[in-house]
């Protein structure tokens, strides 16, 4: 993969933590080819630590599994050394070699940032820099950087991108928001284009796209070269269909039905099965409030949705879906 070269606009899904694992990002896949050219959608995975990969962590290596179905993925990596990030992005290209590595640089939560890593590397440019030059230097597979807006101030990312592109970086996401605002407001696109106006590099933008009207609008404030969808893609991986068949000026395939959305469902707990075997079912419960939005009166069937365990289960469930809301 190659960051510039890569058809534009560059469409991805959004790294997110315990949601973006192997069955989510091949169901993704499956919902995102047709129409986008095969392999236009880049899938990123969740955030690992460098220092546990480094280590050895067993837990973490399993971690990196991919399916070749998958491709074109971005593994992303978080830490606040360099010579650790450095040695985790070769372990991570010698493992499981995926088409390329991104570093955190975003992350606002107590865990990350009082580690000084995630969003805080943001008040560190130098030590942001370290860890970029040192992971280009001993890894040739491309390197992004997803960031925010600033710590405090929405200005912040215009010298931030460019310091990112001077230390060797190919692409950059930014989350529109800052650090302080953490998931708060709206995500302000415009804020990004003085950034995005300074660099050579692919600029992605990222927050609060939910749909074609928004990725139209996030795009052409932003003046981006590509996007990255998160909790939008959550419960609807039709999401990436809609939004590349309206960015490549073909008409918006809608919504999908209810009937599609539980076929949807199933597909994905068929994934779950078959990656995590008897525990898949479980861990699957995390996503219903997200297939389930908006669904009238899905409240009355809460209940029977957090004891499923079986994929029979699921089957009843989704007859008692389909037919209680006819
Ligand atoms: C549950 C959850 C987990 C997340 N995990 C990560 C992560 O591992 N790495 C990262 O860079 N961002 C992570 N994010 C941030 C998202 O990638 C994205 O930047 C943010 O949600 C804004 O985009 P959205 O409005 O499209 O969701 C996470 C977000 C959520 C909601």
């Amino acid at each position: 993969m190659n960051w510039t070269g890569l058809p534009k606009p560059i469409i991805g899904l959004s790294p997110m933590a315990d949601f973006t694992d192997s069955p989510f990002c091949r169901l993704v896949r499956e919902y995102a080819c047709p129409p986008l050219a095969e392999g236009e959608a880049v899938i990123f995975r969740e955030m690992l630590a460098a220092e546990a990969i480094v280590r050895g962590n067993k837990r973490t290596l399993n971690y990196l599994a991919f399916s070749q179905a998958e491709r074109p993925l971005v593994q992303q990596l978080f830490g606040s050394d360099p010579e650790a990030m450095a040695k985790a992005a070769q372990v991570v290209m010698d493992t499981s070699g995926p088409d390329g590595i991104d570093v955190n640089m975003g992350c606002p939560v107590y865990k990350a940032v009082s580690n000084f890593n995630g969003a805080s590397l943001m008040r560190e440019p130098n030590k942001a820099a370290a860890i970029v030059r040192a992971m280009k230097s001993t890894n040739s597979l491309p390197l992004s950087v997803k960031t925010r807006l600033g710590w405090s101030r929405e200005e912040e990312i215009v010298d931030f991108a460019q310091m990112l592109e001077q230390a060797g970086v190919d692409a950059i996401e930014i989350h529109a928001r800052t650090k302080v605002q953490g998931y708060s407001g709206k995500a302000n696109w415009s804020a990004a284009k003085k950034a995005v106006d300074k660099v050579k590099i692919p600029v992605l933008i990222n927050g609060d796209i939910v749909d074609p009207l928004s990725a139209q609008e996030a795009l052409s404030q932003s003046g981006a070269k590509g996007l990255l969808i998160g909790r939008g893609a959550l419960g609807n991986p039709w999401i990436f269909k809609r939004i590349g068949s309206v960015l490549s000026g073909q008409p918006d395939p809608g919504e999908p039905s209810l009937d599609e959305r539980l076929k949807g469902l199933r597909r994905h707990a068929e994934l779950q099965a078959e990656y995590y075997g008897e525990q898949g079912l479980v861990k699957l419960r995390k996503h219903f409030p997200w297939y389930f939005k908006g669904i009238p009166g899905f409240r009355r069937f809460r209940a029977l949705a957090v004891r499923i365990s079986t994929m029979d289960e699921l089957d009843k469930l989704i007859t008692v879906i389909s037919t209680g809301t006819k």
